[in-house]
């Protein structure tokens, strides 16, 4: 070993110690004649000091030592004088006092400060990863992953799962999100799937009698990016023989609140975990992913504004839709500027329009007069309709009510992002709770509109609820599901379902998606098959890895706890992924480039004008 100790270990008890320390040069000031050397490694800081007369060829050598240099050093461990130990560094009540100094590498002036949480553009940051994990709050990031992986691993290993990996390289299948493609050299015009997930074979461990898996699973999905998706991210896949969903929802309820105590203690959450139906979270926060650290909750205004003349209103009621709204606390003194803003993001939610009501004035509802009423729509509605809106939102003088008309999917929408809004702009969401919550009875189908045909909210081996089957027919989007996910302060954290585990529920439901017999049967033929040999009952669920650790590491975006992440349009900056290749690599594969993609390439190698 290069070095005795750890640059971050070293404590008063270690005084007197000679020890060789080895890391990077943190940051190097000079000061009184001497040369102060915080030396950074994976443990920690430390400040090490250069004398000119104890450590002469130590001094010249710091001399020329900059930040982010390599460096070795040996010296005695010393307490530090009387007031000027640091209190804010674990090591900060001693310093080493150098002997020898020696230079194991320079370093360039680094793209970006490594020694602060300063802000720098995220592509440059990208490009050096390597220099943006050295930074404080990243190797935290990466440690607390770790941490959360073992701690997963040691939780369901006490609990006899056991880990199996499955392949990587998988069978294409036209269901859920755009697959990654690999194509094959030895059967010319095949592919290869990168999985989705290791759905299908979770189930199919079960048939074989594992009875309960886990695995932590990297996925592959071909999609559009956001700050909580990546093309490429982890999900600690498991499943369970012979259980129904409250197993499944005690032991992730257990997972989660046991972790968060042991690994981020700081944070509370509300146990028992909260149950919400899908209908029910929709109802009242528009989501099925809602923020349950603060209210906000959505109102049904439809009555109270039945008799209204405003047309707004009754022409949405008149469509099929409903009135909803929330209220605001303490938001009627909102500048106009304000509440505007908050009408642009309602329309680019997909609302007509929205309308707000200033409830001014103190005291009860009752006593609201015309003056205290400040909306463009407070002639139309009337002083009397005004206060029953405000007692169905639990709103009273000094708040702002927000109303949207239109049919339930877009209110939903619009009120959630609002919900949302308003929760950052002020400061509504605690940051130190973690508000965990399940949601159930999601449908088992919705219609989609592009491809005029019905298809499957989780995905097509959910089970439906046994009573709603006869619905397939009738009216498939009232057939509940066994589906449920784990939410946490607005985000998905996992998905999962009570498996269908017979052929001819399966055969019925691939039906149901706009599958033939036949197609049904070349593309999950392995599955119908193993069903007829003795599948046991089983569910499972999947909770995102990356989105868990970002949650706990208090990150709003995934790619701050991956090493090495993908951008939105899913490029490597640093290694130039994804790249051309010969076309000695495309023929290995039987592959042709079709004409845009020979244009862009051409275009590239002009230069990219
Ligand atoms: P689902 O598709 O809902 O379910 O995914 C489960 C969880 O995986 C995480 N996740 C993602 N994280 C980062 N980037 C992405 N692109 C991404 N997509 C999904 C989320 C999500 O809740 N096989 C089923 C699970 C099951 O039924 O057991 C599945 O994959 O945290």
């Amino acid at each position: 070993m290069l070095k005795t100790h750890g640059c971050g270990v070293l404590r008063e008890t270690d005084a007197g110690s000679e020890v060789v320390l080895a890391g990077w040069v943190h940051r190097r000031r000079n000061h009184g004649g001497l040369v102060f050397l915080d030396l950074r490694d994976a443990s920690g800081l430390v400040q090490v000091v250069v004398h000119p007369d104890e450590a002469p060829e130590a001094f010249r050598a710091s001399e020329d030592v900059r930040n982010e240099f390599v460096v070795q050093v040996r010296g005695q461990v010393q307490v530090r004088r009387e007031g000027t130990a640091n209190a804010d560094l674990a090591t900060g009540a001693i310093e080493v006092h150098a002997r020898a100094l020696d230079v194991l590498n320079a370093a360039e002036t680094p793209p970006f400060p490594v020694n602060q949480d300063s802000n720098v553009d995220e592509s440059t940051r990208l490009r050096y990863r390597y220099l943006d994990l050295r930074r404080e709050r990243m190797a935290a990031n990466l440690r607390l992953r770790h941490r959360v992986v073992k701690f997963i691993r040691d939780y369901l290993s006490e609990r006899e799962f056991v880990e199996v990996e499955t392949p990587v390289l998988n069978l294409a299948t036209p269901e859920g999100a755009r697959d990654y493609l690999v194509p094959s050299r030895v059967h010319p015009g095949h592919f290869y799937a990168l999985p989705q997930s290791p759905q299908q074979w979770k189930q199919l461990l079960m048939v074989a009698g594992v009875d309960r898996y886990f695995q932590i699973a990297r996925c592959f999905r071909d999609e559009d990016l956001r700050g909580d998706r990546q093309p490429e991210f982890t999900q600690l896949d498991l499943e369970m023989a012979f259980v129904e969903q409250d197993d499944i929802l005690e032991l992730i309820e257990g997972l989660y609140a046991s972790m968060v105590a042991a690994l981020t203690p700081d944070y509370t959450l509300v146990s028992p975990f909260p149950r919400l139906r899908y209908a029910e979270a929709m109802e009242r926060f528009g989501s099925d992913k809602p923020d349950l650290r603060f209210g906000l909750e959505i109102a049904d205004l439809t009555s109270a504004v039945a008799g209204s003349e405003f047309q707004v209103f009754a022409n949405a009621v008149k469509a099929g839709g409903r009135v909803r709204g929330i209220g605001v606390p303490g938001a009627a003194s909102m500048a106009r500027r304000e509440i505007d803003r908050l009408v642009e993001v309602a329309k680019a939610n997909g609302a007509g329009g929205l309308v707000w009501i200033a409830l001014d004035g103190a005291g009860a509802l009752e006593t609201l007069t015309v003056e205290d009423v400040r909306s463009p729509a407070a002639r139309f509605l009337g002083v009397d309709v005004v206060a029953e809106l405000a007692r169905r939102c639990g709103a009273t003088r000094g708040d702002l009510l927000l109303v949207a008309a239109d049919q339930d999917a877009v209110t939903s929408r619009v009120l959630d992002a609002l919900r949302r809004q308003l929760a950052g702009e002020l400061g509504l969401a605690d940051p130190s709770v973690l508000a965990f919550a399940f949601v159930t009875e999601f449908p088992l189908f919705e219609w989609d509109a592009t491809e005029e045909r019905w298809s499957a909210v989780h995905h097509l081996f959910t089970s439906p609820f046994e009573e709603d089957v006869p619905l397939f027919e009738t009216d498939p989007g009232a057939v509940r599901s066994n589906a449920y996910d784990l939410i946490c302060n607005g985000w998905e954290i996992a998905s999962g379902s009570i498996r269908i585990h017979r052929r001819d529920v399966q055969l019925k439901v691939l039906e149901r998606l706009g599958m033939t017999f036949e197609e049904a049967e070349s593309k999950f033929g392995h599955m119908l098959t193993a069903f007829t040999y003795g599948a046991p009952p089983h569910g499972g669920i999947a909770p995102g890895i990356d989105r868990t650790v970002a949650l706990l590491a208090g990150e709003r975006d995934i790619r701050e706890v991956i090493a090495f992440p993908k951008t939105k349009t899913a490029s490597d900056l640093m290694t130039g992924a994804p790249s051309p290749v010969t076309p000695r690599q495309l023929a290995d594969v039987h592959v042709d480039l079709a004409e845009d993609a020979r244009v862009e390439l051409a275009r590239q190698a002009r230069g990219g004008e």
